[in-house]
């Protein structure tokens, strides 16, 4: 698995050195895939007496951080909650900062994702963003498309309802059209509609900042993923959170509805 951003100008072409493993994780029980819920931005803000803007700004460094370790760590997909359909409700220079901080992130962070085989895609009703980004997202999509690094899901005003919502209605239209057969919708040609499809069900969610609620985050997808919370706040993510999350994890029996297999 390759490598994720540099911390440094990307221009430079430098790359930060390849974090190794914590001793303590076991490299075969990794996550193939993991989904974080980047809770606490306003609260880290506040409690610097910083604009909550502030919190985003630092919730970016947070996320390029958690990138770069799940691909030197070789994890093969991390989703992020960037932004959900709820949150157009929240103050107007809120929503415009950060729509104006994906923008600035993506053009300024590119060339060091794309170097480093990272393979980024959008999740969620783009047509909403603004144009602008729009066009960075099409452009940053098509350039990493074939790279063969870490999965980098952003999800960007999605709500999971809204995407089961798209996928019935996207198998309707294949039935209305006599191209489906009704009797031939199941699971996957379900999951095949979702915003996701192509990529593994996420075996990890992290939350941040101590919330235990999904948020309408990936409904579908979390069906059997094994749930981390955290109190650390977003920004504050680091190696150490993650390496909990992982070892937590790793302690855990998957039995994805079936039985222990060691029990009577
Ligand atoms: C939740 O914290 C965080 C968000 C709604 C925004 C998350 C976005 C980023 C970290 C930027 C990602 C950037 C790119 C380019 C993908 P909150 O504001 O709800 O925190 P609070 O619960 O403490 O108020």
């Amino acid at each position: 698995m390759s490598r994720a951003l540099a911390t440094s100008d990307p221009s430079q072409g430098s790359r930060p050195a390849l974090q190794a493993l914590p001793a303590d994780l076991d490299p075969t029980r990794l996550p193939a895939h993991v989904a974080v819920i980047m809770d606490g931005n306003g609260r880290w803000a506040r409690r610097r007496n910083l604009p909550r803007v502030m919190g985003h700004r630092e919730g970016v460094e947070a996320l390029k951080r958690t990138l770069r370790l799940c691909s030197d760590w070789g994890i093969g997909a991390l989703t992020a909650y960037a932004f959900s359909t709820e949150n157009w409700s929240r103050p107007g220079e809120e929503v415009s900062f950060l729509m104006a901080l994906f923008e600035r992130v993506l053009a300024r962070e590119l060339e060091a994702l794309d170097r480093e085989q990272v393979c980024i895609r959008f999740l969620g009703d783009l047509q909403q963003l603004p144009d602008g980004l729009q066009e960075l997202i099409a452009n940053a999509e098509a350039r990493t498309a074939s790279n063969s690094g870490i999965h980098f899901n952003v999800c960007t005003n999605y709500g999971g309802r809204r995407e089961l919502v798209r996928a019935a209605r996207r198998l309707a239209e294949q039935v209305a059209r006599g191209e489906l057969d009704p009797a031939a919708i199941d699971e996957t040609a379900f999951a095949a509609e979702l915003h996701t499809a192509g990529e593994c069900d996420p075996d990890l969610l992290i939350r941040t900042s101590g919330e235990h609620r999904i948020s309408n985050f990936l409904l579908w997808q979390l069906a059997y993923a094994e749930l981390h919370v955290t109190d650390v706040l977003w920004p504050d993510f680091d190696a150490q959170a993650l390496t909990l999350a992982l070892l937590d994890y790793q302690g855990r029996q998957r039995r994805f509805g079936g039985i222990d297999p060691v029990s009577p």
